[in-house]
């Protein structure tokens, strides 16, 4: 190893200071440091019971490990974060007004950073597989933005986590855009093209401590299905194929994206148990479990994306058959996988989830009632917005049917009607392409509504048709189901005002 100086991780955290700016490495809650933050947190909690403030701010690639999101969020040690979270007391944080949250679209926050629009990243921490005898490092499960952030850093903690040296060397692909106007084009016109090399550069001169581990993820489980996750998968992949038998997708199918969460993993399964869905690639930010059974099977061929984001069985089968995943497996920078550039180009099939939409097809995916942030709008607008075809699902109906996902009007907008091409429930799916509000409203409410929600949802509608307005929006009733549900817990008890 590189003569780095090696020390605990107790040792590193005290190298950090009140109001720095913390760069963690890795991407959807792997790869990221452990030790460090966690070591970080304890220090804040003391230094608090000495009287002393302890505040940094935290900039990722997105969501992060318990490690880092739970333990500083319960010392009360973080001053901002950015661009993404799933974490619940990171999230009660936020919503209490503790933590002063940016949400960023993904693709952005490495340019972000290297632009200086955040202003000095102090300290990067990022986690390694393997430090070579250059000093430079080999990422582990997942890339984000390390690259990045070692690059802008004004010192480095590096922690290298034996769990994974040697097992993972080959498998990155690290390229950090050039600055504008000196930028050029991104060579990948497939999901397996090259641009960059195997490992992350660093600067000797700025890496201040190298803490070992020896820690899996620990990436927490999924969901098991339910009739309504089948139903959404079966509706996506009946959908995919009759577009393939028409010749709306080309007859050799197109690279898929998957977005996050229980949904997500279970629409990638559902496509790849379709035996009219042609065996697919993937180029996406997070590779879920789904992925690497798929792959196993032979559905999936080959899939690149920014994280391993596999529980750890599903990563020790990955290990045990690396001649199936050696070469089929690329990972890359979020700024790559989710770039408008490669999305455009590959013509990429956008698989994301909705918490509601509305019968216009404008989709929220971060603000539960417009108000309190679930996670973060992620990567789900780089890809709604420049795919060749983008699909939001969503189940018809949240909270046991008090809620229902489809609405009169969205309170909080991720992506708009004008990006989304496809909507999907458990009850059917709604092809808005090339369909006015009007349409659109008529397709989303009978296709895509739960029974329990249509009439209101119709009675909605009536209220504006007719009255010259392009888009039949009532505005004193367009919330009236929130408030029912803000009012009485349930949204079925909404009246409109005539
Ligand atoms: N109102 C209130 N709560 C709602 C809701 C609504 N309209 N719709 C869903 N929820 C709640 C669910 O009840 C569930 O709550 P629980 O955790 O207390 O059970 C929670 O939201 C998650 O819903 P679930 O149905 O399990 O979906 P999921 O795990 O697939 O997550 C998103 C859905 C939208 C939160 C998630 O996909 C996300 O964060 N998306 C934005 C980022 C993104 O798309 N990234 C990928 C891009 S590459």
């Amino acid at each position: 190893m590189y003569n780095y100086p090696v020390m605990t991780a107790q040792e590193a955290a005290r190298l950090i200071n009140n109001n720095d700016v913390i760069g963690i490495g890795g991407f959807s809650s792997v790869g990221t440091p452990k030790v460090v933050p966690a070591a970080l947190a304890e220090y804040a909690n003391q230094l608090h019971a000495e009287g002393k403030d302890f505040k940094v701010g935290l900039i990722t690639g997105g969501a992060t490990g318990p490690q880092v999101d739970t333990a500083l969020a319960q010392a009360k040690a973080v001053k901002f974060r950015t661009p993404f979270q799933s974490n619940k007391d990171m999230r009660g944080a936020i919503n209490g007004g503790d933590v002063q949250y940016f949400d960023c679209h993904l693709s952005m926050i490495g340019q972000d950073v290297n632009y200086g629009f955040l202003g000095n990243v102090d300290v990067a921490i990022v986690e390694a597989s393997e430090i070579m005898e250059n000093g430079n490092i080999i990422l582990s499960t997942s890339v984000g933005i390390s690259p990045t952030l070692l690059k802008v850093a004004k010192k480095i903690i590096i922690e290298l986590n034996a769990a994974h040296t040697g097992k993972l060397t080959g498998m990155h692909d690290i390229y950090v855009p050039e600055m504008p106007p000196y930028r050029k084009p991104f060579m990948i016109t497939s999901p397996g093209d090259r641009i960059g090399t195997t490992y992350c550069e660093v600067d000797p001169k700025k890496v201040i401590a190298v803490v070992e581990t020896n820690m899996t993820d620990n990436q927490a489980g999924f969901k098991p299905l339910d009739d309504d996750t089948r139903a959404i998968g079966a509706h996506v992949s009946n959908f995919l194929v009759s577009e393939l038998k028409r010749g709306g997708i080309p007859k050799e199918f197109l690279p898929l994206q998957s977005g996050v969460g229980n949904i997500a993993n279970a629409v990638i399964g559902a496509l790849g148990d379709n035996p009219d869905v042609p065996a697919f690639s993937m180029f996406t930010e997070v590779i879920q479990n789904s992925v690497i059974d798929l792959m196993l099977k032979g559905r999936c061929n080959y899939v690149t994306g920014s994280s391993l984001s596999l529980t750890d069985d599903a990563l020790e089968t990955m290990y045990a058959n690396m001649d199936v995943f050696g070469e089929r497996v690329l990972l890359r920078s979020q700024e790559i996988t989710n770039h408008p550039e490669c999305i455009r180009r590959l013509g990429i099939i956008a698989l994301n989830t909705a918490l509601e939409a509305d019968i216009f097809g404008n989709v929220n995916s971060t603000h539960v009632l417009g108000t309190k942030m679930m996670n973060g709008i992620g990567g789900s607008a780089d890809f709604a917005r420049n795919a060749f075809l983008s699909i939001f699902t969503t189940p018809s109906m949240a909270k046991g049917g008090m809620i229902s996902s489809i609405v009169p009007m969205v309170t909080h907008t991720d992506s708009s009607e004008h990006s989304v091409r496809v909507l999907v429930t458990e009850q059917g799916v709604a092809d808005l392409r090339g369909k006015s509000p009007s349409q659109r409203a008529r397709l989303i409410i009978e296709n895509c509504a739960h029974p329990d929600y249509k009439q209101l949802l119709w009675d909605y509608l009536k209220l504006s048709e007719g009255k010259g307005y392009h888009t039949p929006h009532s505005l004193r009733n367009a919330f009236q189901m929130h408030l029912a549900f803000e009012e009485t817990g349930d949204m079925r008890n909404a009246k409109f005002i005539l």
